[in-house]
């Protein structure tokens, strides 16, 4: 898979900068750490030599003891040191994931609507969850590690030089080979870590969606179709883990490779050189300690290479533009009345293909708008703009007479309720669903909006009450009680402009008329935009606009249209889908 866009990758500065410097005081305890856990590993190495030569050959069993108390407390130093590395920043890193977490999460909801048009809710799902989790191992012990270990082995390379020159010079040779493939492995691995995380995305997402489509996946018995796309997915991800692993085991075995190339090489060579016992042991030793550090380099190095893939991705998303940013929305509205008027507004979701063109007319405060108009004429579009989910083209919208594109968004919706069609409820109890827009209410404006919303109505019946868990989405509940407590919800925010698609599910006449009834309530006395279905609804419209392929045809009261037999006549007499 290839991707067309320019990919911004974080260069190692940046992450410096943002995620290593502001760390320095804890990263600098690690490395500390680090170091006096390192130079304690070098103890038992150094001992070999005396305990080979002073005590196994010549049998001076006085330096024994001094000798056994070093390496012990060499080995206790190792063992706290590497505890407290671990807890100081294991710790810090997990705590750096979740504050990373924290602001993809919050920089996600900033974006505007239209880019979640484009976007699998899932896979967003897997890269604010997954794409920061790489930094574990910069601010983990990875980073540390392989700066240990990189002093580690520049120590033992000054300890091998002081034994022999001629000999540490033949193993530093496979060990620079050695470093040369690693980095070479490195820059082939980084895409395939980056193009990983694209992969997960897509499988979570699709997934995400089969399970929220699951009844329409059984309705038309789509199982099958919806398993073979998840094993091609899962398929895919299978070959991108097994192409980065034959690039690991590749280091990692060349890596054994030249090590036991170089210890041949040394069997080899201590003969010549005439190397004591002790002497081919230390040098030995010492090369273990030089060696291991790299080979574990190479480890930490695909580590890090999976840090700065996901951070690549999580940057990525963080520099989509949002939609408020402060410099153009300088306006902060205060208590609005509610007077909203379009000027000549345009608006096309491609280019070249204009949805709306030109639409004017003015809402004046308190006042209700029916749009009807035939499918995709683009009457949840003007709603869009009305609600600040979409921005004009040309034209403009304005709010008591201010230029809605300059006002600040959050002052603008903390006015703004919407109901939507297909509406939104969490999993929950009922309560929380309607209180969700203002979670400190009381009980008694909740209580008022339950009844105004006639929510009461069904809630009654239940035994728990308000307390019912409703599920996700609300599946426990029939459409019309979803969208009475989406009635409700919307009473209790009392939003000065209010948006409503209203659902042409077929209610039986009963709850039809709850819902009349608690519509009513909503709409009173605020700037109603209604994307009306529903006769009773249109008929106590102020004002119908009659949308046809983006423009307003026709508008008027419900009396005027009727008389004026044109196309709201004819929507409205065919009984055509208004
Ligand atoms: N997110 C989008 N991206 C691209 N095109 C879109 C998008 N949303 C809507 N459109 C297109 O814009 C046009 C108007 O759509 P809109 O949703 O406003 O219609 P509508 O009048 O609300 O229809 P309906 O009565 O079926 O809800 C349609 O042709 C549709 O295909
Ligand atoms: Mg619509």
């Amino acid at each position: 898979m290839s991707q067309p866009k320019p990919k911004s990758r974080v260069t190692i500065g940046h992450v410096f900068k943002t995620i290593i410097w502001p760390r320095k005081n804890i990263l600098f305890v690690g490395l500390l750490l680090i170091i006096i856990s390192r130079a304690a590993g070098l103890v038992p190495p150094w001992a070999t030599k005396p305990f080979m030569d002073d005590i196994l050959v010549r049998r001076d069993l006085d330096k024994l003891p001094e000798l056994l108390i070093w390496v012990t407390v060499a080995i206790l130093i190792q063992a706290v040191t590497s505890f407290l590395l671990t807890k100081i920043l294991s710790v810090e890193a997990q705590r750096l994931i979740s504050i990373l977490r924290s602001n993809v999460q919050k920089h996600l909801l900033r974006l505007p609507t239209r880019f979640f048009d484009n976007q699998k809710s899932g896979a967003l799902v897997s890269r604010v969850m997954n794409d920061v989790e790489g930094v574990r191992n910069l601010v983990g012990t990875g980073l540390v590690q392989l700066v240990g270990g990189v002093l580690t082995a520049i120590i033992s390379v000054i300890f091998l030089i002081s034994i022999n020159p001629l000999m540490t010079l033949f193993i530093l040779l496979p060990m620079s080979i050695f470093g040369i493939i690693t980095l070479k492995a490195f820059s082939i691995i980084r895409p395939v870590f980056r193009e990983r995380g694209k992969i997960t995305a897509e499988v979570t997402g699709r997934l995400t969606e089969t399970l929220n489509g699951v009844r329409v996946i059984k309705g038309f018995n789509a199982e099958q179709q919806e398993i073979k796309v998840f094993e091609k997915g899962v398929e895919q991800l299978f070959l991108n883990v097994k192409k980065s692993l034959t690039s690991t085991s590749f280091v990692t075995s060349s890596g054994t490779f030249l090590v036991g190339l170089a210890s041949v090489g040394i069997m080899g060579l201590s003969g010549y050189f005439n190397l004591t016992a002790g002497d081919f042991l230390q040098f030995t030793m010492f090369m273990v300690f030089m060696i291991a550090p790299i080979v574990q380099m190479s480890n930490i190095g695909s580590q890090l290479t999976e840090a700065f893939a996901g951070l690549d991705r999580t940057e990525e998303l963080m520099n989509t533009p949002i939609e408020d940013d402060g410099t153009l929305r300088t306006i902060r509205l205060n208590e609005i009345k509610g007077n909203i008027e379009f000027k000549d507004v345009s608006f096309s979701y491609e280019e070249g293909k204009p949805v709306l063109k030109n639409i004017s007319f003015s809402s004046p405060s308190g006042s209700v708008t029916a749009l009807v108009g035939t499918s995709g004429s683009g009457k949840t579009t003007i709603a869009g703009l009305a609600a600040t989910f979409l921005n004009p083209e040309s034209g403009s919208i304005t709010i008591d007479g201010i230029d809605i594109e300059k006002v600040s968004l959050d002052s603008y919706r903390s006015q703004l309720g919407v109901v939507l069609q297909d509406d939104f409820l969490f999993e929950g109890t009922i309560r929380e669903n309607i209180l969700f827009p203002r979670p400190n209410a009381s009980e008694e404006e909740l209580q008022k909006a339950v009844r105004a919303a006639f929510v009461h109505e069904f809630t009654d019946r239940f035994e728990k009450g308000l307390e019912t868990v409703i599920g996700e989405r609300g599946v426990k509940l029939s459409g019309g009680q979803r969208q009475r407590i989406a009635i409700a919800r919307a009473i209790l925010a009392n939003p000065r402009i209010l948006i409503l698609d209203e659902a042409t599910s077929n209610l039986d006449t009963e709850s039809e008329s709850f819902i009349q009834d608690s519509l009513k309530t909503l709409m009173q006395g605020r700037t109603t935009f209604v994307i009306a279905h529903r006769l009773s609804t249109i008929r106590q419209a102020d004002q119908i606009l009659v949308v046809e392929e983006g423009q307003i045809q026709e508008r008027g009261r419900h009396e005027e249209l009727i008389e004026k037999k044109g196309r709201y006549f004819q929507l409205y007499t065919y009984q055509a889908r208004i």
